[in-house]
C-alpha cells in the first residue's frame, strides 16, 4: 500500500475527535512559547489542527516556520503585516481624474476619487503576500470576497495599481475564486462548492497562509493520537514525504509553484502524493526560459535544466528546507551545489573565496521579471531568480568583474 492512500477520512474524523480539542488546546498553550495571532481555523468536520497545536511537539520547527514567507503570504489586515505608507507617500494618481488615497481611521482603507469627488471607499481586509516583492488587499463585501484595485511594490516602495487593471477606470469589482486563495491559503470553504467561480466564503473557516496542514494535510488525527499517547515515538496518522517518490515530492511543491495553470479540480483537494497533473492542465508548451514572473514556474525551469536532466533524484528539497527562511544563503546553497560538483576544475578562471560561496549568483542569476504582474512599476522591475541552473555568459562577464576582491 502506497504512502498516499494512508490518506484520512476527514470527514469521519472530525466527528470522532472532537471531544479531544479541548486537550489539544491546553497543549499547544502551555508550551507554545510564541504568540499566536489569532485566526478562525476551519476545524469542522475537515481534520485541520491549525499550526499552534504542532508548536507543543514540534517547536523547532514551528519557530522556523512562522518567519517564512509561506507562513505569512496571507492574514488578516494588522500594522504589522501591511507595508504600504498610510501618511506620506499614501496616493496613486492614474491619470488626470482618477486617483485612491490610502488612510487609517481606526482601519485601514482605500478610497478612489473621480475628478476630486469620492467615489468609492472599502476597507483593507485581508492582506496576500509577505511582502517579499509586494502586497495585495482584499475586501469583503457581505460574504464575498474582492481584490482591492491598489497594490505595493516592495522594492520601490510605491503603491500601485493592480496587475493587469486598466488605468482608464476604477475597478472594485475583481472577484476572488478559489484559484486565486489555493496558493496562498491553507484552506477556504466556499458556499458553493462546485461552482470554480465563486467568491462566496464563510469569513470564520479560512486558514491563513501557506501554513504546517497545506504541506502535510489536515492533521488532526496525528495530533490526537501523540496527545493521548506522548510515548509512542514513531509518527502516526502523517505522511512521511521524504519516502514519496520524485515526481510525487516535486508535484507537493509544483502545484504552487508551477505557474498559474488551469485547474481542473477543484481548490484544496490536492494532497500531497496526489499526481498533480489531474488537478491542474499540464502544460505542454516548451518552458520559456528567459522570461520569468512573479508567479514564477520554479518547478518547470529546474526541470529544464542541465542539473536536473543529468541526475536522477533532483527535487526542491534538495536545496531548501521547506521550514526555514533562506532567503540570502547563498553560502549555504553553494555547499549544496558542490554536493554534486566537487572540485570547480571546469572554470576557465580560478574560483576565489568569494565565488565559491556564490555559485547561485552565475549560474542562478536574478533575471527580470517580464512580469504580469506589477509592470507598472516605473523605477525597478521586480527581479526574479531563475531555476534554470546553467551558464550564462553575458550576466556572468559582469558578475565576474564584480565578485572579484
Ligand atoms: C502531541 C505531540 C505532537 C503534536 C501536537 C504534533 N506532532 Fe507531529 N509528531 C509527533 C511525534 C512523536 C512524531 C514522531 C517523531 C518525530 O518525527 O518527531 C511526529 C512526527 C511528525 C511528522 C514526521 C512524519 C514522518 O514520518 O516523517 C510530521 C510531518 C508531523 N509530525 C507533522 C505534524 C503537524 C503538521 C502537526 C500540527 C498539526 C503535528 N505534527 C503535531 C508528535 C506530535
Ligand atoms: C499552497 C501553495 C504552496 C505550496 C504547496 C508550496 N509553496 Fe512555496 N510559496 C508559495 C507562495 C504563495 C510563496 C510566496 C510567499 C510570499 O512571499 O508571499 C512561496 C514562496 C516560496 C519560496 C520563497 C521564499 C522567500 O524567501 O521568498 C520558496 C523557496 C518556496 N516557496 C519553496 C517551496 C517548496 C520547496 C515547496 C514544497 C516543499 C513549496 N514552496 C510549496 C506557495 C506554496
Ligand atoms: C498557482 C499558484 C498561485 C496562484 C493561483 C496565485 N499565486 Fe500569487 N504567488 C504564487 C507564488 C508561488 C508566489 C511567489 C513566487 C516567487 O517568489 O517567485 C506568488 C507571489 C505573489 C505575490 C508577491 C508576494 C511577495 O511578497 O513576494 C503577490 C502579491 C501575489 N502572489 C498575489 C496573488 C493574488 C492576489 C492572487 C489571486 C488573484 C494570486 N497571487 C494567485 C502562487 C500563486
Ligand atoms: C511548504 C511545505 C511545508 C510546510 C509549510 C511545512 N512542512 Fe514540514 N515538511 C515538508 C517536507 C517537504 C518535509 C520532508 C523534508 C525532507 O524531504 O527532508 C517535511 C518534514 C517535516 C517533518 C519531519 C522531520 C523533518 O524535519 O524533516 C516534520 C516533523 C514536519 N515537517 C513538521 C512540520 C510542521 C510542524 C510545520 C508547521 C509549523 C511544517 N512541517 C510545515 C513540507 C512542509
Ligand atoms: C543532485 C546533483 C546536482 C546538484 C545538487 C546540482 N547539480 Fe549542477 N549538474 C548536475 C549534473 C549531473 C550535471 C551534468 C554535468 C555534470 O555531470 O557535471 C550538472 C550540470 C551543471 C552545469 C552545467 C550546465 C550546462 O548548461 O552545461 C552547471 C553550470 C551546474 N550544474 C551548476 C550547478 C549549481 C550552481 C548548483 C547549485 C545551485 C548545482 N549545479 C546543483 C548535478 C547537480
Ligand atoms: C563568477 C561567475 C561564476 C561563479 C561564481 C561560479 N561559476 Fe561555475 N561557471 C562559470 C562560467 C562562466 C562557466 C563556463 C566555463 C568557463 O567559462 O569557465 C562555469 C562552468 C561551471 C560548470 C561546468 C559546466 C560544464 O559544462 O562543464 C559547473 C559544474 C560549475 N560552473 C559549477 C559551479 C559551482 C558549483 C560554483 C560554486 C562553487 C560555481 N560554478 C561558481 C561562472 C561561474
Ligand atoms: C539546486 C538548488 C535548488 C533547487 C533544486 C531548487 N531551488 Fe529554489 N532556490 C534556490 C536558490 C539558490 C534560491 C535563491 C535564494 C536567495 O535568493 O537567497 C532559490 C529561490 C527560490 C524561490 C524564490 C524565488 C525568487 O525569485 O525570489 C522560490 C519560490 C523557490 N526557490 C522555489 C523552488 C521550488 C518550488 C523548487 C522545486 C521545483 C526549487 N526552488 C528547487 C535553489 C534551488
Amino acid at each position: 500500500m502506497s504512502k498516499s492512500s494512508k490518506s484520512y477520512n476527514v470527514y469521519i474524523l472530525g466527528l470522532l475527535f472532537l471531544p479531544l480539542i479541548y486537550l489539544r488546546c491546553d497543549l499547544g498553550n502551555k508550551n507554545s512559547t510564541t504568540a499566536f495571532e489569532p485566526v478562525a481555523i476551519a476545524y469542522d468536520g475537515l481534520g485541520y489542527a491549525g499550526s499552534q497545536t504542532c508548536a507543543a511537539c514540534h517547536e523547532d520547527i514551528y519557530n522556523l516556520h512562522i518567519k517564512t514567507p509561506h507562513f505569512n503570504t496571507s492574514k488578516l489586515i494588522s500594522a504589522s503585516n501591511i507595508s504600504g505608507d498610510f501618511t506620506e507617500n499614501n496616493t496613486l494618481e492614474l491619470n488626470n481624474s482618477i486617483r485612491f488615497e490610502m488612510t487609517y481611521e481606526n482601519h485601514y482603507y482605500q478610497t478612489a476619487f473621480k475628478d476630486n469627488n469620492a467615489v468609492r471607499k472599502e476597507p483593507f481586509d485581508i492582506v496576500v503576500g509577505s511582502g517579499t516583492k509586494g502586497q495585495s488587499y482584499l475586501y469583503w463585501n457581505d460574504a464575498k470576497l474582492y481584490q482591492l484595485p491598489v497594490s505595493y511594490l516592495t522594492k520601490s516602495k510605491q503603491w500601485i495599481h493592480s496587475p493587469g487593471y486598466s488605468n482608464e477606470r476604477i475597478h472594485f469589482d475583481r472577484a476572488v475564486i478559489p484559484n486565486c486563495l489555493e496558493c496562498h491559503a491553507t484552506f477556504a470553504r466556499n458556499r458553493l462548492p462546485s461552482d470554480f467561480g465563486s467568491n462566496n466564503y464563510v469569513k470564520n473557516e479560512m486558514i491563513y497562509g501557506v501554513d504546517c496542514e497545506s504541506c502535510h494535510g489536515p492533521s488532526l488525527k496525528h495530533v490526537n493520537a501523540h496527545s493521548v499517547d506522548p510515548h509512542l515515538k514513531s509518527a502516526e496518522h502523517i505522511m512521511d514525504i521524504k519516502a514519496l517518490t520524485q515526481q510525487q515530492q516535486l508535484d507537493a511543491c509544483a502545484r504552487c509553484h508551477s505557474g498559474l495553470r488551469k485547474p481542473l479540480k477543484m481548490p484544496f483537494t490536492f494532497k500531497t502524493g496526489d499526481k498533480l497533473d489531474s488537478f491542474r492542465m499540464p502544460n505542454h508548451r516548451p518552458i520559456d526560459t528567459t522570461t520569468l514572473d512573479v508567479h514564477g514556474n520554479q518547478y518547470g525551469l529546474l526541470k529544464a535544466s542541465v542539473c536536473f536532466k543529468k541526475s536522477e533524484s533532483l527535487t526542491c528539497t534538495t536545496c531548501h528546507n521547506p521550514h526555514k527562511n533562506e532567503r540570502g544563503h547563498s553560502e549555504s546553497f553553494s555547499q549544496i551545489c558542490m554536493g554534486c560538483h566537487q572540485d570547480s576544475k571546469n572554470h576557465q578562471f580560478p574560483l576565489n573565496d568569494r565565488m565559491k560561496v556564490n555559485c547561485i549568483t552565475c549560474h542562478m542569476p536574478l533575471l527580470k521579471s517580464s512580469a504580469i504582474t506589477f509592470k507598472e512599476s516605473k523605477n525597478d522591475s521586480v527581479m526574479v531568480r531563475t531555476h534554470n541552473i546553467g551558464i550564462y555568459t553575458d550576466i556572468t562577464k559582469g558578475l565576474y568583474r564584480d565578485i572579484k576582491e
